[in-house]
């Protein structure tokens, strides 16, 4: 089965193959959950580097390290580790590449997991640069879409909130661009708009896009995902307190309406707490799909599927 890489640093490096061979192989690790974990990663080792915060990719990352039988090695905050100290992400990967057969990363910098997969001597994945690439959430994504909605070709989906440093939506973007008939619809202010790479991208594939200021124009989508406006990538703070209520998804919105409420999450206020009780508000479901898409990962690119 494999993957034809050995690093996972975007989601443009994939192709439709690829993604359907991961998503049925995440398939099977749902069966293996149910059983309690296998050992296919006995003896295997994951580095666990997160130097941004994180719950749910780290955790999931862990999760799924260990329901395969492997073990974990860590490393968190850039001022508990020798990156505080001036060493370089170059000289920290060849380093950690030393101490572990896999390597999931985190960096606040866009580029670091290009520049970390370079020199890194094994496997390495991407677990977020910065506002750049977030491609095992856009993966975990992908499923969560099909799980839900019984196929992925077809749909129309809706991204609101803050495209421009969000980078899931960046990944989903790229991902959903190799699906047949897909319709994207991004919902933003006009200081968050979606990136020229990602518009560029669409224009290039033909995918048919709309970019809109109103969070009506997506409650008419099959999916819609829902992104918290970034504060932590704000120069200006005045700025942030200025935009972050711009968008409140509320059950009254969703009267009547079967769309799928999709959101990476942290959330903080963008989607009301009476959404959770709905049976369409699937980003709890979505955060437990993280398990079986990185268990995949992690025994594809270690040559063991
Ligand atoms: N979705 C996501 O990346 O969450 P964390 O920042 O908690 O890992």
């Amino acid at each position: 089965m494999g993957l034809p890489f050995t690093h996972l640093t975007s989601t443009k490096q994939l192709s439709r193959s690829d993604t359907d061979a991961i998503l049925r192989v995440a398939q099977d690790m749902e069966g293996i959950l149910k059983k309690g974990g296998c050992d296919l990663l006995r003896g295997k080792i994951l580095g666990s580097l997160f130097y941004e915060p994180s719950t749910r990719t780290r955790l999931s990352f862990e999760s799924a390290m260990q329901r395969l039988g492997g073990d974990i090695v860590t490393a968190d905050g850039i001022q508990f580790s020798s990156l505080y100290k001036g060493e370089s992400i170059e000289d920290t990967i060849v380093v950690a590449s030393q101490y572990c057969d896999i390597i999931a990363m985190r960096h606040p910098e866009v580029g670091s997991a290009d520049r970390a997969a370079a020199v890194s001597l094994v496997p390495f994945i991407n677990a977020g640069d910065g506002p750049g690439q977030h491609p095992t959430q856009a993966l975990l994504d992908l499923f969560t879409i099909q799980k839900e909605c019984g196929k992925i070709d077809g749909l129309k989906v809706a991204m609101v909130g803050d495209l421009r440093f969000g980078r899931t939506v960046h990944s989903l973007s790229f991902l959903l661009g190799l699906y047949d008939k897909i319709t994207l619809v991004f919902v933003s202010p006009k200081e968050l708009t979606m990136p020229e790479k990602v518009i560029t991208f669409c224009k290039e594939k033909g995918i048919a896009f709309s970019e809109e200021r109103a969070l009506d124009a997506a409650l008419t989508a099959d999916v819609l995902y829902m992104t918290r406006i970034q504060e932590e990538r704000f120069t200006d703070h005045s700025e942030y307190e200025r935009l972050k209520s711009v968008y409140t998804l509320k059950a009254a919105h969703l009267k009547g309406k079967r769309t799928v409420i999709m959101h990476p999450l942290p959330r903080v206020t963008e989607i009301a707490t009476d959404v959770d009780a709905l049976p369409n508000a699937a980003y709890f479901r979505q955060v437990r799909n993280g398990v079986p898409v990185r268990m995949a990962l992690l025994a594809m690119l270690l040559g063991k599927l």
